[in-house]
């Protein structure tokens, strides 16, 4: 069953139910903000603050970091992660194959104001499937007479119990850009556990990353991807945004399938770029 519902202060958003999962997407920003097979466990967190409002991101999901990845390189009046997450998307179909299985899909096409923003026609489309997986595929279409480059993310804020206990597998020995630490190219051959503030952009990597939590392991798999951002602010940066709650960065952790800084991709007019990210639990 998919419904759309509009929250009271006027926030569009899908709600989907089939025999495998819940989901909510947001029409800003085609955001899923909440996918579970059973409320306890999320596979996305949400802040218990987040804001709803329009021109600004929700905090938590999966937001869509599109054309460009953090900020941009050379205006920095530009908003932060690019335009598609705050820009209202269309609802162009829902598929529901099985009784288990829907399949949502949002577009996003140049206007007058994302030309202000970034002067290329183009045509983009999130494609999210949830079911007993949540995928989710961004397709890049260039629409204009000439070639254009992006940086993107697919932002996604995971769910966990205890940030204290998570380990990460599957970025041993990749090198990693630490925005933490004057950008110094670092990397590291354990697997990654988070016991204070994190910001890294690890690069040309495709693998996948599976997240040991203290009772499930959540797989992220991904497509047409070579960076990995890991991402979790802490205690004070927390506290210091207003939409984060401030106990959330013990219950989180971004996980983003991402091409970022050198592994920007070039899309010459006519062809287009896809970027699939799965997550499911063991
Ligand atoms: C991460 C970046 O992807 O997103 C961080 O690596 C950034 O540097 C974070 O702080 C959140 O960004 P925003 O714009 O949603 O507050």
């Amino acid at each position: 069953m998919t419904k759309l519902k509009k929250s009271a202060n006027g926030f569009t958003y899908l709600s989907v139910k089939n025999e495998k999962a819940n989901a909510k997407i947001s029409l800003q920003g085609a955001h899923l903000f909440h996918f579970s097979h059973d409320e306890k466990q999320p596979f996305v967190w949400l802040s218990k603050s987040s804001l709803f409002e329009q021109n600004k991101a929700i905090r938590g999901g999966v937001p869509v970091c599109w054309p460009w990845f953090g900020k941009h390189q050379t205006q920095s009046n530009l908003p932060q992660h690019g335009f598609a997450r705050t820009s209202l998307w269309s609802l162009e179909k829902i598929d529901e194959p099985d009784k288990g299985t829907t399949i949502v899909t949002l577009t996003l096409n140049d206007s007058p104001q994302s030309m202000l923003l970034w002067p290329y026609a183009f045509s983009l489309s999130l494609t999210i499937t949830i079911g007993d997986k949540l995928v989710l595929s961004l397709r890049t279409f260039n629409k204009d007479k000439k070639a254009f480059e992006i940086t993107e993310a697919l932002h996604t804020y995971l769910w966990v119990e205890d940030i204290g206990n998570v380990e990460v597998s599957g970025l041993e020995n990749v090198k990693y850009v630490d925005s933490l630490d004057d950008s110094k190219i670092k990397s590291s051959f354990v697997p990654l556990s988070i016991h204070k503030e994190v910001d890294r952009v690890y690069f040309d990597t495709k693998d996948c990353c599976v997240i040991h939590d203290k009772k499930r392991k959540l797989i992220v798999e991904k497509f047409g991807s070579n960076s990995t951002v890991v991402w979790n602010p802490w205690s004070e940066k927390a506290k210091a945004m207003q939409d984060f709650d401030n106990e959330g960065y013990k219950t989180m952790l971004c996980i983003e399938t991402a091409n970022a800084l050198k592994n920007s991709i070039i899309i010459e007019p006519g062809e287009s770029h896809t970027i699939t990210q799965t997550i499911y639990s063991l």
